[in-house]
């Protein structure tokens, strides 16, 4: 058999035959219209996604009731109106191969847009995990009514010609608020015991399963372990396991977490290795005969292999992969699995971008044809220019793959003697590796589309005006910000990227300046060598926050190592084993300190501009140049002035 024999494996479902074990898991995107129904900038990322070869895509989350609604461009499958675009949706998965499945959801108090209203439900009057507000309490006929439209949600997919249906019972939305102590503390035949509490998810499967009959395949996904305090564990889901597989379950996707949960579980971030969750999917495994999907940060479809043929699960998601390159398995079938581009677990421009920057729609910081399919230029430019890149971060790389994708001649001028930019910094602290490897994995990509990478090249007004280039980029990143400080001089002071890069060893009692995500990751790599850290931040909030993933990874850390995070503070002086802050107020001196590590953070780097502009030459400035911000910022602007060209 060929490589990754287990993973290339095709299984039946019912009556659904699955070319190979690899899911797309459901994700939302936001990309519906206003009215929820499907349309084109959907149905052009879909189809793109669909290109994968993955046997099942998923669609994301689909709501069932009005009731249920995330918000306007929450996609819709509550009435007989969207059955041509659901239509549409399911053909594009088949036009591509693939066969498709309808994610079937209701919120429940997890609806931001209906909890402002005053109009969310839940099982019971408690307030949601993530935005904090109380819905009502569900009636025993809008229990019933619910129960009913998720059947009626499911004749439409079949209508639309959906292959399956899937039961979002996972991730704190009203099914998973029914299965919970935590949300649930009805009285009634609904509430009660675990058994009690699984009633809803029961009768809603029963009622699906009624709706579409005995050949179409009902997949449930349900999170595996509730991932929060005194929430449910997978073991408490043994008994009912098998009640669910009679009510009408044919698969269980095995996810994990609520979004209330903390650190983001449900779409882990870095801290979490490939198939982390999948001994939970093989528990389930052990008590129901239905096949078991395993979830959670599988990039690399060896792992996803090795996990099915050790008999984890039988088929296995790769989520936020599929948004980072949905090629991924065309890659690892033909061999080329170096060529992948795999996923970061950033979190900034999918899940985090869709839950907190209202408005949104899904992105990925790495990929910047995820969610703009319709904006992504195909075609070769017809008239090729000779673009000079300066800068080979995050944006100088994105801007020449693009560019150079496209048919442009682009070259890249780097000062410094190795490319890459920030990111060589970024990589350093805990957990950050695999940030590292994205950005040698971008400049072999960038070398191989024959883009000459020139390091150690400072360019100048003069090299520009003689090599007359048609267009520059300029991605020279952001210059270190010095604060006047009393004490700068002293041998104690150094600052966080001679730090990360090995420059200055790490001290014992160490104060970091400034408490940005440099500050903080910063002091996270001194804590692994030993070091105590007092981060001195002058906001009174964290600049880092910890809705996200990562920021409450960081934080937490940094708590349990013993780290101080002191706020509203602002350091007066630097003394030879002092620092003096100023606290509200008051005169606070931390001592002893053996070493004082500035970050305090960047300004724009772009010196080159106003000579640009006095010649008339064509350029752009993105990523931290304009500006010091995150890595999607930097990619997005980067990918876009190489579209502009
Ligand atoms: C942008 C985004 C949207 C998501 N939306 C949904 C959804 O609609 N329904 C759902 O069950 N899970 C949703 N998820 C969770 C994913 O299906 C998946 O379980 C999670 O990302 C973990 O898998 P991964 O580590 O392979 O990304 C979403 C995840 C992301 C990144």
């Amino acid at each position: 058999m060929s490589r990754l024999e287990h993973l290339f494996a095709p299984i039946r479902i019912r009556n659904m035959e699955l070319a190979n074990r690899a899911v797309m898991p459901p994700m939302g995107t936001w990309l519906s219209e206003d009215d929820a129904s499907v349309g084109d900038r959907l149905l052009a990322y879909i189809s793109r996604q669909a290109q994968s070869g993955a046997g099942l895509i998923i669609s994301e989350v689909a709501c069932v009731h009005p009731s249920g609604s995330a918000g306007k461009r929450h996609m819709g499958a509550y009435d007989d109106r969207f059955i041509p675009g659901l239509k549409q949706f399911a053909r594009t998965i088949h036009d591509a191969g693939g066969k498709a499945a309808l994610q079937l959801h209701h919120a429940g108090r997890e609806s931001f847009f209906l909890l402002q209203q005053g109009q969310a439900v839940g099982p019971s009057a408690l307030p949601s995990l993530v935005f904090r507000q109380t819905p009502n309490e569900m009636t025993p006929e809008l229990i019933e009514e619910v129960i009913e439209a998720f059947g009626r949600a499911a004749v439409r997919a079949r209508e639309a010609g959906f292959d399956a249906v899937e039961v979002h019972g996972a991730h704190g939305y009203l099914l998973t608020q029914f299965l919970s102590a935590l949300s649930n503390i009805r009285q009634d035949r609904y509430g009660g015991d675990l058994e009690g509490r699984a009633t809803m998810l029961i009768e809603v499967l029963a009622s699906v399963r009624k709706a579409v009959g005995d050949d179409f395949p009902v997949l449930l996904r349900i999170s595996a372990e509730e991932f929060i305090k005194d929430g449910y564990m997978v073991e408490d889901l043994v008994p009912i396991l098998p009640k669910i597989v009679a009510a009408g379950a044919d698969v269980i996707h095995a996810s994990i977490g609520t979004h209330g949960s903390p650190g983001g579980i449900t779409s882990a971030p870095q801290e979490y290795e490939a198939g982390f969750n999948a001994w939970r999917a093989q528990k389930i495994k052990e008590v129901v005969d239905v096949p078991v999907i395993a979830v959670g940060r599988f990039t690399d479809p060896a792992d996803a292999d090795a996990c099915l043929a050790r008999g984890e699960a039988d088929m296995i998601s790769f989520g936020r992969q599929q948004l980072a390159d949905p090629d991924y398995l065309i890659k690892a079938r033909a061999g080329r699995t170096g060529d992948i581009r795999q996923c970061i677990a950033c979190n900034q421009g999918c899940i985090e971008r869709i839950m907190f920057e209202p408005g949104s729609s899904v992105r990925c910081a790495i990929n910047p044809e995820t969610g703009q399919e319709r904006d992504y230029p195909r075609v070769k430019a017809a008239t090729p220019q000779t673009v000079w890149i300066v800068g080979s971060g995050p944006a100088g790389l994105t801007a020449a793959a693009e560019a150079a994708r496209l048919g442009h001649r682009a070259i890249i001028l780097e000062e410094a003697d190795q490319p890459g930019g920030q990111i060589r910094y970024a990589a350093r602290p805990p957990h950050k590796e695999i940030y590292g490897r994205w950005i040698d994995w971008l400049i072999g990509q960038v070398r191989d589309m024959g883009v000459e990478i020139k390091t150690g090249t400072a360019v100048t007004g003069a090299m520009i005006d003689e090599g007359r280039p048609d267009a520059v980029i300029l991605a020279a990143g952001g210059t270190k910000i010095v604060p006047p400080l009393p004490g700068l001089d002293l041998p104690l002071v150094c600052d966080a990227w001679q730090v990360l890069d090995g420059r200055v060893q790490a001290g014992t009692d160490v104060v970091v300046v400034g408490g940005g995500l440099i500050g903080m990751e910063t002091a996270d790599f001194l804590r692994t060598k030993g070091a105590t850290v007092v981060i001195i931040e002058m906001l009174k909030r964290s600049p880092v926050a910890k809705v996200t993933s990562h920021g409450y990874m960081l934080h937490k850390r940094l708590r349990d190592g013993g780290c101080r995070l002191m706020l509203g503070a602002q350091v007066e002086r630097i003394e030879s084993d002092a620092v003096v802050v100023q606290v509200e107020g008051e005169t606070q001196t931390l001592s002893p300190v053996d070493q004082v590590v500035l970050a305090v953070g960047m300004k724009p780097r772009d010196d080159l501009k106003a000579h640009l502009e006095t010649k008339g030459i064509r350029h752009f400035v993105v990523g931290d140049a304009a500006g010091p911000r995150r890595i999607i910022e930097a990619t997005e602007e980067g990918a876009r002035a190489a579209w502009s060209l």
